[in-house]
């Protein structure tokens, strides 16, 4: 293989950079080189196929900085539809006019999804990124427990798990953790104690409201910034047992602090962040999100009286309020873990390409004897038996729901990605540079100004 693609698709993920760093590191070893496409997918409907050449003379460009956030080809939500045949094969030309021989798409579950119609015309692999962290398998034969119903109405199938008869063994996780999730978790843990000095200070009780769509890992990490009560989407709120306990807390310690996933559902099943939709001024449909509808559920139980009667506040709406941890836990610097495994993963995924591995995954791997250690996985091992990837839940072994916390195995699971996922360098980094002088006299310097100097074009045909 003398030239290769790489693209980074979906929402971006703090460690997309350094996953690129780790591919074109080991494609200067094997003497590849390495054309980075601008924007994800989009790249690809577009004829002219704008690319950058990360690799000049088998050495990185200086713009691709592996500890930097974001990603320097950019990304977007595109995604190639399987049953657009002349659509795939203007795609599989205009690669294949660049020279292209193989391609890496650096993405989660909605990226590999949409990745099998490239791989039966060009050598195709997927090295993961998420910080949802739900790319991966619980175990291995989780896909097989997936049917699927059609709706008479709108002929459209309904996706539903069936009840497993597999043991869950923390050393059989398929891609035990995503690049990009030790960051966010970074992110939420600080943001919880940051909110709860405040919330301690003024007797207030603190909604913080953490991503992750239908999965709660990012909730279940949060743990490490210590709140009172984390909920996650993978169990129904059950809101007497949560205002109870509510009440338990304010009690003792006029505080309390709740960390939500943002695909929270009710005891119905249905997400809570769609519960309470309304209109702006404009007539537009705002979702207020699950922290939002959570309040109003547990000022609705406690009442103004509750916080009267102690003088701690003149009404629930004063004292409970809600915080978004929002689009910071996907930006800025990753943390060591995340630079280390996603360069790893990047690099793999070069190797999986060069020994002919179409359609497969660099996963991440964990268990006790080996620790960490980086392997191949064939794709379609992600698919159900109609082609399909779901995103991986939270294994519900994880989490307390009595405690409303990490159960011991959820304690067992975060410990190997978080003790020593923060490297000495990002202290010193923040050191150094977050009071740097030069930050209030220079303007920001968008790397995207640099790879702009750089981008190519496919030439027009003139034939
Ligand atoms: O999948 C990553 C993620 O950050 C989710 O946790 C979140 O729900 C979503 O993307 C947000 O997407 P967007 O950036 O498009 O609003």
């Amino acid at each position: 293989m003398k030239r290769i693609g790489i693209l980074t698709a979906g929402g971006d993920t703090p460690a997309l950079n350094a996953a690129i760093h780790g591919a074109v590191a080991r494609a200067n070893q094997l003497r590849i080189e390495v054309f980075g496409l601008i924007k994800g997918f989009n790249c690809l409907f577009n004829p002219r196929v704008p690319h950058i050449h990360l690799n000049p003379l088998f050495l990185a460009i200086p713009e691709l900085d592996p500890t930097k956030g974001g990603t320097l080809i950019g990304s977007s939500r595109d995604y190639v539809d399987p049953t657009k045949k002349d659509e795939l094969d203007q795609i599989t030309l205009r690669l294949q006019k660049l020279g292209i021989e193989g391609l890496i798409a650096i993405g989660g579950d909605g990226t590999l999804n949409g990745l099998q119609p490239l791989t039966e015309r060009l050598p195709t692999v997927l090295a993961p990124k998420t910080i949802d962290n739900d790319l991966g398998l619980n175990y291995p034969n989780e896909p097989d427990e997936w049917t699927r119903i059609r709706d008479p109405h709108s002929h459209k199938y309904h996706y539903k798990r069936t009840a497993t008869s597999a043991a869950f063994n923390l050393d059989h996780i398929v891609n035990y953790v995503t690049p990009g999730y030790a960051t966010a978790v970074f992110v939420t843990a600080q943001g919880v104690e940051r909110i709860r000095t405040t919330a301690e200070s003024h007797r207030r009780i603190a909604i913080v409201e953490v991503m992750g769509r239908h999965s709660g890992y990012i909730a279940l990490g949060t743990a490490y910034g210590q709140p009172d009560i984390i909920l996650v989407p993978e169990y129904p709120l059950d809101l007497k047992l949560l205002v109870d306990r509510v009440r338990e807390l304010y009690d003792l310690q006029k505080n309390v602090v709740i960390v939500c996933g943002e695909g929270m559902v009710d005891d119905q099943g249905v997400e809570l962040g769609d519960e309470s939709k309304s209109t702006d001024p404009a007539g537009n449909v705002v979702l207020s999100g699950a922290a939002e509808a959570l309040r109003a559920k547990i000022m609705h139980e406690l009442g103004d009286g509750y916080f009267q009667r102690y003088r701690r506040g003149s009404s629930a709406r004063e004292a409970i309020f809600t915080r978004k941890v929002g689009h910071t836990q996907r930006g800025g610097r990753p943390i060591l873990f995340d630079r280390f495994y996603a360069a790893l993963l990047g690099s793999k995924a070069v190797d999986l390409l060069v020994e002919g591995r179409n359609n497969s995954v660099s996963v991440l791997q964990h268990n006790a004897n080996q620790g960490f250690h980086v392997e191949g996985y064939d794709a379609n091992r992600f698919r159900d038996r109609w082609g399909l990837i779901h995103a991986r839940q939270m294994h519900p072994a994880l989490y307390d729901p009595r405690l409303m916390k990490p159960s011991a195995l959820g304690i067992e699971y975060l410990l190997p990605i978080f003790s020593g996922a923060i490297g000495y360098d990002d202290a010193e980094f923040m050191r150094r540079t977050q009071f740097d002088p030069g930050n209030l006299s220079q303007p920001y310097h968008s790397v995207n100004t640099d790879v702009n100097k750089r981008i190519h074009y496919l030439e027009p045909d003139h034939g």
